[in-house]
């Protein structure tokens, strides 16, 4: 029987569209689910939505929409986080949406158990509370009084709530933590324990009255469960656990591996565990926490405005490229700070460069010089041939440590060793040299070339995890059938056929012009951002009431142009010469020249306000205000003027 391996994801919050640090989190774990599927190992991956809270209820409210209408945009429709993990190639089993039945009933049943258990209770909830993160605070864990994970201002709170004693377990969290591989990297152990667990673990609050979007507690309604019971339990209920939906929980898939960002490592090791402790449940295998993608070294947030749109991002390089970039530049366990140019230029430097030319160098002379077959006639050089093949042979088990250490990035500089120094190989041999007396090197050159195309198809197979489609592709191109792009062939030299066939195919990643790409991607931003705003959107009406005699003094007149021009030096105004029925021409000058060129506007009958005092503007006075209509489209202001009916009279009072 194949050992089953089950990893999950967070689950994320569907609250702003997700960004490429979200993405960075799935796709690692993607990378890790099919690196264990490679190796033959039944995987179940799950990721999903964390859809209750107070957050969402608040932005359905503004939205004007229920708190499920809200999340199942976000969630299913276009654009959103399913859209987006099939766009990235993600290869998760299952999917859980924390407002699924099955989980609901689940969540109730769970905190019933732990109730029973008499590890809930009831209390009074103090504290500090940061309404963007959801996260209550204790006075000692603020940062200069502000939510220590944003920085925004929090709020004191006060209410009934439940408790899950957490002090309880606080020791065999500890013991845990210190004591064993559960959490890793080992740096975040003592984080947990001297930030968290050493100044005293206390209760926490797991329901709250203050809103209604989250699993009611059954038997007391009133409350709903706060956060973390609803959202930590997904990995198991996603099984079936404490629901019929699934009856995978006792089929040898829990415990899995919970990878997570660093920010939540704390609910990870601490809360989860004990809460498991509690349940009588066997607790993760191990939890992961992985670091932050940063911009300019700080963190990616919409609030901050630098959000970096995955969806642009794959449309410009490819998704392949963009998988491979986000797992070979950061150190898993570590911070890394993204920028375009550091992702232009590992895409040019490792894939073009790199992989790219290996493999179009090889299949060209493979074509050129043999018609795109070898001969099965060979000729080794051990002294030349040996340093690459060991490096081929000892390439897998380097990787697989590197895998199972969690370090997705040591594993692909393996692997890029690999591909420069088969390139090196290249350059040694210089196949062309060889190319010019066929009689006497056609089997060495034959050789040179199959050793390539072997050195190619193992760092193929372990780069499957990491770039699935091109992968495919390239293995295409060399010649690699099925039996060729298996883990285990990816520790056996001369897999491939004596008389393999290659097809020099499309370039797999293309050179990419920085300058121009980095020009199209700002192109792209700016219009993803027009494309957000409203089409059309109008000054909210004024409440405060204008009485009726102030109204009736402001003095309407229908106004005709008789001149109009360009103020010289000004952009914006237009100076009109009016006939507003006095028979003295009146002035008025206007802001509007963006949207109305004067030739157009001469003999037009306009609507002004005549008896406003004079005002002067580039030295020219202004005696009233000419009447548009203004509303803001796609985040651009839009002006029309009011032209009325030419039959009407210069000097017509509107009222
Ligand atoms: N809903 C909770 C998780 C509950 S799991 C039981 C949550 N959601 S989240 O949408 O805010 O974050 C989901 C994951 O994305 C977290 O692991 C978080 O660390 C990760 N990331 C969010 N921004 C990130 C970066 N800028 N860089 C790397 N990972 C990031 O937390």
């Amino acid at each position: 029987m194949s050992q089953k391996y089950y990893i999950t994801t967070p689950i994320y919050y569907p609250s702003d569209k997700l960004h490429i640090g979200h993405t960075y989190c799935t796709v690692a774990t993607d990378a890790l689910a099919r690196y264990h599927r490679l190796r033959g190992e039944e995987v179940m991956f799950l990721t999903g939505t964390d859809e209750h809270g107070q957050k969402i209820e608040d932005k359905a409210k503004e939205a004007g929409v229920s708190p499920k209408e809200y999340v199942d945009k976000i969630v299913e429709g276009p654009g959103g986080v399913l859209d987006l993990w099939k766009l990235m190639d993600i290869s998760n089993d299952r999917f859980i949406r924390t407002t699924d039945d099955y989980h609901v009933s689940a969540i109730q049943r769970i905190f019933k158990k732990l109730y029973d258990k008499g590890d809930i209770y009831k209390g009074t909830y103090k504290g500090k509370y940061c309404k963007p993160c959801e996260s209550f605070w204790t006075e000692s864990q603020l940062k200069d009084g502000c939510c220590p994970d944003c920085g925004r201002p929090v709020v004191d709170a006060e209410e009934e709530a439940y408790f899950f004693r957490l002090s309880r377990y606080a020791g065999r969290i500890q013991d845990l933590l210190e004591n064993t591989d559960f959490l890793q990297p080992r740096s975040r152990v003592n984080e947990m324990v001297n930030n968290f667990i050493k100044p005293g673990l206390e209760d926490l609050c797991v329901s709250r009255t203050s809103f209604t979007w989250g699993v009611p507690v059954d038997f007391d309604p009133k409350h709903v469960v706060y956060v973390w019971i609803d959202a930590l339990s997904n990995y198991i209920t996603a099984l079936g656990y404490e629901n019929d939906r699934y009856d995978d929980y006792d089929k040898g898939w829990w415990p899995g591996v919970n990878i997570v960002g660093k920010e939540i490592v704390r609910f990870h090791s601490i809360i989860w565990p004990a809460m498991l402790m509690s349940l009588g449940e066997p607790l993760p295998r191990k939890v992961f926490g992985h670091g932050w993608l940063l911009l300019d070294g700080g963190k990616m947030s919409k609030s901050k405005g630098n959000v970096v749109d995955p969806y642009i991002l794959a449309e410009q390089f490819g998704v392949d490229a963009l998988r491979f970039f986000l797992l070979r530049t950061f150190p898993f366990g570590a911070d890394g700070n993204f920028s375009n140019e550091l992702l232009i230029q590992t895409i040019n430097t490792d894939l073009a460069n790199d992989l790219g030319n290996l493999v179009s160098r090889t299949t060209a002379m493979a074509g050129k010089y043999f018609g795109g077959t070898l001969p099965a006639a060979r000729r080794y050089e051990k002294e030349k041939d040996d340093e690459l093949v060991s490096m081929v042979l000892g390439l897998r088990d380097k990787y697989e440590e590197a895998m199972e250490q969690y370090a997705p990035h040591k594993a692909l500089e393996e692997v890029f060793k690999v591909i420069q120094r088969s390139n090196k190989y290249i350059d040694e041999n210089m196949p062309w040299a060889l190319a010019k007396d066929m009689e006497a090197n056609g089997a060495r050159l034959a050789s040179v070339l199959y050793h390539l195309l072997e050195a190619t198809r193992v760092c193929g197979i372990l780069l499957t995890p990491f770039m699935p489609g091109s992968m495919g592709k390239l293995f295409d191109q060399i010649g690699a059938e099925e039996n060729c792009r298996t883990w285990l062939s990816a520790r056996m030299w001369a897999a491939l056929d004596a008389e393999v066939s290659v097809t020099k195919g499309e370039n797999l990643f293309p050179r990419i012009d920085m300058e121009a790409a980095l020009e199209k991607l700002e192109a792209a931003e700016a219009e993803a951002k027009r494309a957000a705003l409203p089409d059309v959107e109008i000054e909210p009406q004024t409440e405060e009431k204008v009485d009726f005699e102030t109204f009736c003094r402001s003095d309407f007149r229908a106004v005709k142009v008789k001149a109009c021009e360009a103020v010289k030096k000004s952009s914006k105004l237009l100076r009109f010469t009016l006939d507003d029925g006095t028979g003295v021409d009146r002035q008025i000058l206007s802001g509007i020249h963006q949207w109305y060129e004067p030739e157009d506007l001469v003999g037009r009958t306009l609507v002004a306000i005549v008896n406003l005092p004079p005002r002067k503007m580039m030295g020219l006075e202004s005696n009233g205000m000419i009447i548009s209509a203004v509303h803001t489209e796609k985040g651009e202001e839009s002006l029309h003027l009011i032209m009325i009916d030419d039959a009407i009279p210069a000097g017509a009072k509107l009222c």
